[in-house]
């Protein structure tokens, strides 16, 4: 008999290693992996080329126009099990990833009109399930009904070693206070915003990984699947 596909959620605070451990999860599971947020940068992505964001202003009545004629698709990497983002067609993966998008992204995912375009693309992506989906609100608003849901967290002073390690082996110069800082903003919009914030749904499972390396969440996970 084959095994019911779930639907398998990952939220949690931003730099804790959630696409990590999802994209673990979801090979694992040989299901799907979305990464929500690659979403919303791509809409970004999409804004600033038609001049609806600039910098810290949104054209709030240009978004339906672009909303409307907007196509985000995940297609795998050439010759690899990795899934990249295309906007209209075009590999964008890259281009979401810099700085210029990372500095808007917050901005444009404030919006409810984005959120609920998102939010209903994400869902048509799960309807057959065999997903693992994470971001900020994906065990509260996308899928409330997901079979497993797990909150990642691990404390700010880890997650900002663990980027500015990333960084530095980028070759990035950066400054471990700024990045930390970086790290404490990121956590007070994401939680603080009036649409959909960030936080734990009252039947996710909180995993701090703090003191964890990737091996031992999979083994935790393993655990978890016994459970359900
Ligand atoms: O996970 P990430 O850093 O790539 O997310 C980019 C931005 O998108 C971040 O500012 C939070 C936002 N986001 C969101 O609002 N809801 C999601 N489900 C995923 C990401």
């Amino acid at each position: 008999m084959e095994k019911k596909k779930l639907i398998i959620a990952v939220d949690g605070h931003s730099s804790c290693g959630k696409s990590t451990f999802a994209k673990a999860i979801a090979a694992r599971m040989g299901y799907t992996y979305i990464d929500s947020g690659a979403m919303y940068r791509a809409v970004t992505l999409a804004c600033i080329e038609k001049g609806v964001v600039c910098g810290q202003t949104l054209d709030e009545e240009a978004l339906p126009g672009l909303l409307e004629n907007i196509s985000i698709t995940f297609r795998p990497s050439e010759g690899g099990p990795v899934s990249e983002t295309y906007l209209n067609g075009v590999n964008v993966e890259k281009r979401i990833r810099q700085l210029e998008v990372a500095s808007s992204v917050s901005l444009v995912s404030t919006s409810a009109m984005v959120r609920r375009k998102m939010v209903a693309l994400q869902q048509e992506m799960g309807k057959d399930k065999g997903i693992v989906m994470d971001g900020r609100d994906i065990g509260t608003v996308v899928f409330p009904d997901a079979d497993i849901k797990i909150f990642l967290t691990a404390s700010a002073g880890i997650r900002a070693e663990r980027r500015y390690r990333e960084l530095k082996e980028k070759g990035e110069d950066v400054d471990f206070d700024q990045v930390k800082k970086n790290i404490l903003d990121r956590d007070k919009i994401d939680t603080t915003r009036r649409e959909s914030p960030l936080r734990k749904a009252p039947d996710a499972i909180v995993l701090d990984n703090s003191h964890m390396t990737p091996e031992e969440q999979m083994v935790w996970f393993e655990e978890l699947l016994k459970k359900i």
